[in-house]
């Protein structure tokens, strides 16, 4: 065969990935092909006409908004995108350049695992992969698309990474598949249930975002690439932002109801007061009680981390305290400033969490926020109650600015406990023990239940009216924009993991 056609053969074939009939099935099952994702993720693609038949992954850089990223696609087409030697040392290899470059690398994963034919070499590939994904870890960004099978250790390097987004219906991830359970502990459960999207958006938190299909998923990693920066020596890029920086929402004043059992919605708040009213909510079906997500204030994108009084009455459990704490070391390791807004009446209660460990997940999310160099803004919209005032981004961890609106709560517990406990005695003597117990909870509420002994002590920084928030943070923003802060030398800290 002449060389150029040999050429036109070899590029022919890297095209076809699998040949005609796998790329078939692969549309057939809903999902584009390993070169079809990469086209939608880059701007254009640095290798696109660089063509090579490609032993089941494509790997390269582009630019994504016109900023570099490194990202490799496996090809599900060729031997079901399985993990060979080669393919591993391609993957690699990108991810050496993408931190020598420092750019983000972004994983779109559809593989059968480990290829079965190349025994220990492919192990050794995917041992060599979980060591860059850790080191690349707080120096460049990394996400992980679900977009077909990850099973068996190959989900390990996803759950490394930052993000990881799952494809509805096409994706799934599990250690062990369904047939090894049914024959282990007889459990009866299909892939979907086992490892599906909503299986771990919802209930194990594996997965940070689920989208309904390819396209979808590949503009999602574009847009959450637009709040972080190429790496941990840049800032995170800013935007110019049409919305002005002292808009006042009038329906903050009012939004906080007059009951203090009674729940209103933390988005609502965050919504008013950022940008645009955007928020990219970050594990959005998981831990509903805490809020996390990215926005942006005065153009500068910001970490939104955000009790939910519509989920649990906002408490801090298990679940919550992990999934905090990982986006703040997220933000923290990435420049991005974090911006907390409070309503915690306390640690959720009961044997199911103190048996579950809260003691040492509870402590992740205090050691993140305590950790945290980044400049970190407060905004107290009602209770802050007891060790959660503590952890929920406090003065006393080094928060630079601290606000509380006027309906602020903050004590070591909710007036109706506290007069229970101090009072008890008294107030089962009383002639009517009702009225005492009322009275009583007004003169607490009066006395502790408010911002006030907390501004007095310089805990608080300024009691705000609510519709001067959005103005109140973009200021203190810019204040903080030369801040500097660093933890004290170690070689790292010992997180309660
Ligand atoms: C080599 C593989 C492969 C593998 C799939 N193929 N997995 N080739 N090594 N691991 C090939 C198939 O032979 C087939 O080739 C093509 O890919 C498509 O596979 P199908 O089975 O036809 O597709 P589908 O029905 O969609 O099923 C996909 C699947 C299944 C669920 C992923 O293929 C499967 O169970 N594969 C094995 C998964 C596995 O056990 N992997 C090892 C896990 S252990 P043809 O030529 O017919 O198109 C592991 C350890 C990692 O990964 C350890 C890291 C530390």
């Amino acid at each position: 065969m002449k060389p150029k056609d040999f050429l036109a053969d070899l590029e022919r074939r890297a095209e076809l990935g699998g040949g005609e009939e796998r790329l078939r099935r692969q549309r057939d099952a809903g999902k584009l092909t390993a070169r079809e994702r990469i086209d939608l993720l880059f701007d254009d693609f640095g290798m696109a006409d660089q063509v090579v038949p490609g032993d089941g992954v494509v790997c390269g850089h582009g630019r994504i908004n016109g900023r570099l990223a490194c990202a490799f696609a496996q090809d599900f087409t060729v031997f079901g995108g399985s993990l060979s030697e080669t393919n591993a040392a391609k993957i690699a290899k990108i991810m050496d350049l993408a931190m020598k470059m420092g750019a983000p690398v972004i994983g779109l994963n559809d593989s059968g695992g480990a290829r079965i034919q190349e025994g220990v070499l492919s192990l050794g590939g995917y041992a060599d992969i979980f060591l860059r994904n850790t080191l690349a870890s707080g120096v460049v960004p990394q996400i992980s698309a679900i977009m077909g099978p990850c099973a068996g250790g190959a989900v390990y390097s996803p759950a490394i990474t930052d993000f990881t987004i799952m494809v509805k219906q096409t994706s799934y991830m599990f250690v062990t598949g369904p047939d090894v359970i049914r024959t282990v502990t007889h459990e009866q459960v299909t892939k979907e249930e086992l490892g599906g999207a909503m299986t771990h958006n919802e209930r194990s938190g594996v997965a940070h975002f689920a989208v309904d299909n390819d396209q979808e998923c590949l503009l999602l990693i574009r847009e959450l690439l637009s709040f972080m920066p190429n790496n941990n020596l840049d800032d995170p890029p800013r935007v110019d932002c049409s919305d002005p920086p002292d808009r006042a929402d009038a329906a903050l004043d009012t939004i906080v109801p007059e009951t203090p059992q009674q729940a209103y919605d933390m988005a609502e708040v965050i919504r008013a007061v950022v940008d645009e009213a955007y928020l990219l909510e970050v594990h959005e079906h998981f831990a509903r009680n805490i809020l996390v997500g990215f926005a942006r204030l005065g153009g500068r994108p910001v970490g939104v981390v955000a009790n939910q009084p519509a989920h649990l009455a906002g408490t801090l459990d298990i679940d919550a305290s992990v999934k905090g704490a990982r986006f703040v070391r997220f933000c923290d390791a990435f420049n991005i400033p974090l911006v907390t807004f409070e309503d915690v009446p306390g640690f959720l209660p009961g044997t199911v969490q103190e048996y579950g460990g809260i003691i040492r997940h509870g402590a992740k999310l205090l050691f993140a926020f305590a950790e945290a160099t980044v400049p970190k803004l407060t905004v107290i919209t009602r209770k802050a109650y007891g060790g959660a005032y503590c952890v929920m981004s406090s003065k006393h961890i080094r928060t630079d600015v601290n606000y509380a609106w006027p309906t602020a709560e903050i004590a070591v517990m909710g007036a109706e406990g506290a007069v229970n406990i101090l009072y008890r005695r008294e107030l089962e003597a009383a002639a009517d023990p009702a009225a005492a117990r009322a009275a009583k909870v007004t003169e607490y509420r009066e006395k502790f239940a408010n911002p006030y002994v907390a501004a007095q002590r310089g805990f608080i920084d300024e009691v705000i009216q609510p519709r001067q928030t959005r103005a109140k943070l973009i200021g203190a923003l810019a204040a903080l924009d030369t801040k500097r802060d660093r933890n004290p030398p170690k070689k790292h800290g010992n997180i309660p993991l």
